[in-house]
C-alpha cells in the first residue's frame, strides 16, 4: 500500500482542515496516511512516502517558514524522493493574496526534488486554496485534488 504524508502548518486552523479533508480522502482512496504538523514532524521519516503533499498559510505570499525550514532540511535527502509524488495546497487572507505563488514556493522545492505533481483543468489549477476559512468549496477541492494525487500515487507505486 503507497504510503502519503500529509504535512501542513497552521495558527488559525484553515489549513489544519485542508490538511484533515485531504487524508481523510487519500485514506478513503486506499493509501496508508500520516497527517502531521511540521511542529511534530520527524525528518528522517520522509525517504519512506510515496506522496508529499505540503500545506502552508500564505505569509507574504509564501510558505510559512517553519515550512520553508523543513524543505531546506531536506537537502538530506537530495535524489532519494526523485519519482515520488508530490502536492500543495494553501490558504489566505485574500483571494488574490499571494496563494499561488505560495503554491508554487512549495511545488519548486518539490520539483527539485525531482518529484511528480499534478496540475487540474478545472477549479484551483496549481492545488487547492482556502479563502479565509474552510468552506465548503475548499473541502470540495481537496477531496478531488486528494483523489487525483492518489490515483497518480497509486499507478506509479502500487505493489
Ligand atoms: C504573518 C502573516 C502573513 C500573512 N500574509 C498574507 C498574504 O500575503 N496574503 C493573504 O491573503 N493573507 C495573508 N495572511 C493571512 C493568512 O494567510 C490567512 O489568515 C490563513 O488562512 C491562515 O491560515 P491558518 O488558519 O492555517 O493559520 C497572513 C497572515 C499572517 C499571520
Amino acid at each position: 500500500m503507497p504510503k502519503a504524508l500529509v504535512l501542513y502548518y497552521t495558527r488559525t486552523g484553515t489549513t489544519e482542515a485542508m490538511a484533515k479533508a485531504i487524508a481523510h480522502t487519500l485514506r478513503e482512496e486506499g493509501l496508508s496516511v500520516d497527517l502531521v504538523h511540521c511542529d511534530n514532524f520527524s525528518l528522517h521519516t520522509l525517504p519512506q512516502y510515496h506522496l508529499i503533499v505540503i500545506g502552508s498559510p500564505t505569509y507574504y505570499g509564501n510558505m510559512a517558514a517553519e515550512v520553508k525550514k523543513i524543505l531546506d532540511e531536506s537537502v538530506r535527502f537530495h535524489g532519494e524522493l526523485n519519482g515520488r509524488v508530490g502536492g500543495a495546497f494553501t490558504s489566505s487572507g485574500n483571494p488574490a493574496g499571494g496563494n499561488e505563488t505560495t503554491i508554487f514556493s512549495i511545488l519548486q522545492a518539490l520539483l527539485i526534488h525531482g518529484m511528480i505533481v499534478k496540475g487540474r483543468p478545472e477549479g484551483s489549477h496549481y492545488g487547492p486554496v482556502a479563502i479565509e476559512r474552510f468552506d465548503q468549496q475548499a473541502e470540495q477541492e481537496c477531496q478531488e485534488y486528494a483523489r487525483e494525487l492518489a490515483k497518480v500515487t497509486k499507478s506509479l507505486w502500487a505493489s
